[in-house]
């Protein structure tokens, strides 16, 4: 039995169809029974438990083989990650517990910057997760490409592209969920000792240039690249809501300054084969609101 966090999100529910295609059993793990009737309907056993719960997360991965560990986004944190924080003692202490056979924890490119930023969270996870007696797998993955969801209104409606990658030329390491989830689901089912750490990105890198030219072809118009300035993202990201929008903009300065790269520029990391059209075409298909 394989235990998946996140199942009701992009990754987790790639990595539980892997899972049921390849006919091994799923235990649905959610915090909301409202989404339970879809993962029943497939097969898989249900159990209810939040990330920050370590009593429902140890009775969640109770007699497991495998355990996929998604660690919740928070893109606003509060200085020092409290939150996150909170999930890493609940989630290292529900696997202390359970002990499942093997540990798969979705962590990110980055997770070992040498800077403080958004992508610290996962830094304070993989450090837990490490002290703990278990074969633990830590997949980084890159820059998720569905992350273009949010220019999906702009290119089809306006044809810009907003990026806060940059220059607009730069190349960086992404990857589609789908792939992180079979990926995922394949490390699911191997067997290591110790902890290992495993890098992923997609068949090619992608620049912003890029993205433009496959929302162009998709849409069928014309998209030019319009670079954010750095001097405004503050001003930015605080008239959207946020808070503490620091750690987002280190990660962004992190990604541009080059810091945050795979161990040798990704040479030796795991490459998906979803190639960016595939996903831009099926984001265009979903229509985001405007
Ligand atoms: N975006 C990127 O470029 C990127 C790159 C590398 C790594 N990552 C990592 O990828 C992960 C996000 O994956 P995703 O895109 O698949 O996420 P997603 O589609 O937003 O799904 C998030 C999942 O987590 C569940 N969840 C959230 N808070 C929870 C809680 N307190 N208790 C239990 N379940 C909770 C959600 O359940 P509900 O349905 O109930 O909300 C949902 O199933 C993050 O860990 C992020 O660091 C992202």
């Amino acid at each position: 039995m394989y235990a998946i966090t996140g199942i009701t999100g992009k990754v987790g529910g790639e990595v539980a169809r892997h899972l049921l295609a390849n006919g091994q059993p799923v235990r649905a793990v959610l915090r909301d029974r409202a989404k339970a009737a879809d993962w029943a309907a497939k097969g898989c056993d249900i159990a209810i438990a939040d990330m920050a719960n370590a009593e429902q997360l140890a009775a969640a991965f109770a007699g497991t083989q495998g355990v996929f560990i998604l660690p919740p986004s928070d893109f606003d944190p509060e200085p020092g990650y409290p939150e996150a924080k909170r999930v890493i003692d609940q989630v290292t202490r529900a696997l202390m517990t359970a002990r499942p056979q093997t540990v798969v924890c979705l962590s990110t490119i980055g997770a070992d910057a040498p800077h403080d930023n958004l992508l610290t969270q996962r830094t304070l996870m993989e450090r837990s997760l490490n002290a703990i007696d278990l074969p633990v797998s830590f997949l980084r993955p890159g820059w998720f490409m569905e992350n273009a969801l949010w220019d999906v209104a702009s290119a089809r409606d306006e044809g810009v592209l907003r990026s806060f990658l940059q220059p607009a030329g730069k190349a960086f390491p992404m990857v589609a969920t789908r792939d992180v989830g079979r990926v995922a689901a394949d490390l699911l089912r191997q067997h290591w000792a110790g902890t290992r750490i495993v890098e992923l990105e997609g068949p090619a890198r992608v620049s912003a240039n890029d993205l433009a030219q496959a929302f162009a072809a998709v849409l069928a118009r014309p998209v030019r690249v319009e670079i954010v300035s750095r001097e405004s993202w503050e001003g930015l990201f605080r008239a959207q809501g946020m808070k503490n929008p620091q750690a987002r903009i280190r990660m962004l300065d992190g990604f541009n300054e080059g810091w945050i790269e795979f161990s040798d520029q990704g040479r030796s990391a795991v490459k998906g084969d979803t190639a960016l059209l595939e996903v831009i075409t099926a984001l265009v298909a979903g229509g985001a609101a405007t």
